[in-house]
């Protein structure tokens, strides 16, 4: 049985002093739904005062990016080793890392090996734009996605792994993909991660819908049998939402 996660990606958002409001806000419901799985991603400056905050609560920290380098000349960077003593989880090749920052497959490759070596799990986003989807490429693209960017990693390497499927169109255009079809995507997106390593892997990994999610069509992506949760940008910057969203997930698949 995967476990729900809902992981809240603030992006550039939020100063210290507006992550710890927010913190505040949400902990106490946040608290009281342990059998969601709650993974907060604030922007790098506010990390160790979110892991403050958080700490004895079941709620769990990631970052939003890390270098591949453990250390060195890299100026502006943070390394996988300066996060590892204080978050769980790592995103990795957000279509706007990919797409403003250039961000290669085999440049998230690099990274998530470097993430799994400090025992920090990655979150590897894919997804599609609007022309590959037009053009019906969804499939092709999803797939060229995954194998570069797991290249090289055995099945114990990526034992925890998160795929968050976030088509780039629904990405903060209050467009979110529909469910069944968010759920056909994630279905093959499975289907690769057997081909590519085995069926026990696949089916252990929590796969997460992220693109214009919110409280409104949350329990429509939880209600899909391939889809684990959901990876939240605008919706987790409001409390009162983000928590909605969680007390919907704690309804959903029991
Ligand atoms: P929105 O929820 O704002 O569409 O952002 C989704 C996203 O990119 C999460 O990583």
């Amino acid at each position: 049985m995967r476990k729900i996660m809902l992981a809240a990606n603030w992006k550039m958002n939020t100063t210290p002093n507006e992550a710890q409001e927010l913190v505040n806000q949400m902990l106490p419901d946040l608290r009281a739904h342990s059998e969601v799985e709650v993974l907060l991603c604030p922007p790098f400056i506010s990390t160790m005062l979110v892991s403050e905050l958080i700490k004895n609560s079941p709620v769990k920290l990631g970052a939003q990016n890390a270098h591949y380098a453990d250390k060195g000349a890299f100026t502006g960077e943070i390394s996988p080793s300066m996060l590892a003593c204080m978050c769980q989880y790592v995103i990795l090749g957000h279509s706007e890392r990919r797409r403003l920052f250039s961000e290669s497959n085999q440049i998230v490759n690099h990274k998530i090996k470097s993430v799994i070596k400090y025992n920090l799990c990655p979150i590897l986003c894919v997804g599609e734009s609007l022309e590959e989807n037009d053009s019906g490429r969804v499939e092709d693209v999803i797939s060229t996605q995954l194998r570069q960017s797991l290249e090289g990693l055995s099945s114990a390497d990526v034992a925890g792994l998160v795929v968050a499927y976030e088509p780039i169109w629904a990405i903060g255009t209050g467009r979110a993909a529909g469910g069944a079809q968010a759920n056909t995507t994630i279905g093959i997106i499975r289907r690769v991660l057997a081909a590519i390593f085995d069926e026990n892997t696949a089916a252990a990994a929590r796969i997460l819908y992220g693109g214009s999610a919110n409280g409104a069509n949350i329990t429509e992506f939880l209600s899909q049998p391939e889809i684990d949760g959901a990876l939240v940008g605008g919706a987790s910057l409001n409390a009162a939402e983000f928590v909605s969203m969680i007390k919907h997930a704690s309804n959903a698949k029991t």
